[in-house]
């Protein structure tokens, strides 16, 4: 009987490579993450455990925030305490996570370049705030959009471990709202600060130091992954404008509170 699989292929080497890595190091450090068995790997795909489940979607977010903090607190208990958002975190030889500003920076700038970042203060803006951000204890990103997190009749599944660098706690939680927005339409204010309530209260859990994303925070998030995503409008399920956190969510323009 043929085992129902999932192949993975890649462009180069290097990225399945980089995706295997990244798995290892979630199977390692990430304890309460629920991940898809890796069962070949072969230069340019990875053939996983096929999982029988949906996309994740708005109502799913309660949930979700609570499963984020709770695999962000969990990953810097086992490991993250180590790691400064600034640097590359070496855990092992071979496991090494790239650090938070820095894949964050060049992509902004390309963002410029591309008319997505007009000006030349618009691009100021945004690496001051990726600057601002790169603060305070370390969890990662992981491309948390509701394509790559499958929900089964039992459990939260993580997919595509293509990226994973460092992040900001909330950051990766920021990106889910994002995508979930350009993918569903806007999301109520209330659903947001329910959402982090959700998160921080599930990091606290695991030390008191975690669980302290505020508003303006999660704000600055939204922001800078709303130009990153900006690109991919009309792909990949993006149909609405990625929101602007300081209108119509009924938030004060709260990335200005921490400029
Ligand atoms: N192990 C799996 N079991 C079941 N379905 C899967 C599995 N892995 C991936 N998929 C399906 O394939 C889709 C794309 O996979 P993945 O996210 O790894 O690739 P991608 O190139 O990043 O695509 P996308 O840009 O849509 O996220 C997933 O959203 C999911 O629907
Ligand atoms: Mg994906």
């Amino acid at each position: 009987m043929t085992r129902a699989q999932y192949v993975k292929r890649y462009p180069t080497a290097e990225r399945c490579q980089t995706a295997v890595r990244n798995y290892m190091w979630l199977v390692q450090h990430a304890a309460p993450v629920r991940l898809p068995a890796l069962q070949a790997i072969r230069p340019t795909s990875l053939t996983f455990e096929l999982v029988q489940g949906r996309h994740a979607q708005p109502s799913d977010l309660p949930r979700l925030a609570t499963h984020l903090g709770d695999v962000h607190g969990a990953t810097w208990m086992n490991d993250l305490h180590r790691a400064q958002l600034g640097a590359v975190h070496v855990p092992s030889t071979e496991l090494e996570v790239p650090d938070y500003p820095s894949s964050r920076q060049k992509a902004l700038a390309a963002r410029h370049a591309a008319g997505f970042l007009p000006t030349t203060a618009d691009l100021d803006a945004s690496l001051a705030l990726l600057a601002q951000t790169a603060i305070g204890p370390a969890a990662f990103y992981k491309d948390t959009n509701p394509r790559n997190l499958l929900i089964t009749a039992n459990a939260v599944v993580t997919i595509d471990f293509d990226e994973l660098t460092l992040a900001p706690f909330g950051y990766d939680l920021a990106k889910l709202i994002v995508t979930l927005a350009m993918t569903y339409g806007p999301l109520p204010a209330n659903a947001l600060r329910d959402a982090l309530d959700r998160y921080n209260q599930a990091a606290a859990h695991h030390h008191e130091r975690l669980g302290r994303t505020d508003m303006g925070q999660l704000s600055a998030f939204m922001s800078l992954h709303g130009v990153l995503t900006a690109p991919y409008l009309g792909r990949h399920g993006y149909r609405f404008r990625a929101p602007n956190p300081s209108a119509g969510t009924g938030l004060s323009d709260a990335t200005k509170d921490i400029a």
